[in-house]
């Protein structure tokens, strides 16, 4: 595969994404995007899996991979991020904290969303309409209510907010948490998307 293809189809999605951002009214996405060792592009459209390098990521870092022409999130969370997520005062405005309602693997941890705590993997677009949530980790966020934010993604459209878990809040359009994707790991640096963690 060439440097030139890979930039190529880099720069494709890059506007695909640019393009639903804009719609939005929203610009500056601060967070790369990752397309290594990705296989042709009919392929990933065809659904094949797709890896990406997690060992650089730093904690409270994310990174977004292409995987079916939809951008996944990848976050690296912090001991901070996770501990919140089992915040009563949190948990007492989410509408679905145990995922119950949310499309998820059976094999990912009901409230962490994840199969190793630390790296939370979801499909970065808004379950009302599909607009691309901002990553938005900064803790007690004035727009987003002071002290009671914990950190999370908001979804600029029509204001759905999720945790750092992708779970929906209450009185907000979106209906459910957001999707996190079959996953697997290779090693302690290869994340697979696409492919299910096996289950003994
Ligand atoms: S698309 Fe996200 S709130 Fe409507």
């Amino acid at each position: 595969m060439s440097n030139q293809g890979v930039n190529k189809r880099r720069r494709q999605f890059l506007t695909a994404a640019t393009s639903v951002v804009g719609a939005a009214g929203v610009v500056g996405v601060a967070v790369p995007f990752v397309a290594s060792w990705n296989p042709s592009a009919k392929a990933r459209a065809a659904g094949a899996p797709v890896k990406a390098d997690i060992s650089k990521l730093e904690p409270g870092q994310m990174i977004v991979v292409e995987w079916r022409g939809k951008p996944v999130y990848v976050v690296r969370r912090t001991e901070e991020s996770l501990a919140s997520l089992a915040n009563q005062k949190l948990l007492g405005v989410l509408r679905d904290p145990q995922s119950e309602e949310s499309l998820q693997p059976g094999y990912v941890d009901a409230a962490q969303r994840s199969i190793r705590p630390e790296y939370l993997v979801l499909v970065g677009l808004c379950t009302h309409l599909g607009c691309a949530p901002k990553y938005r980790p900064d803790v007690g966020a004035a727009d987003l209510g002071g002290d009671d934010w914990l950190g999370g993604f908001f979804c600029p459209c029509h204001g759905s907010k999720f945790d750092l878990a992708g779970r929906v809040f209450q009185g907000v359009p979106a209906p459910t948490n957001l999707e996190v994707p079959p996953h697997s790991y290779e090693g302690d640096k290869v994340l697979v998307i696409g492919v299910d963690q096996e289950t003994a």
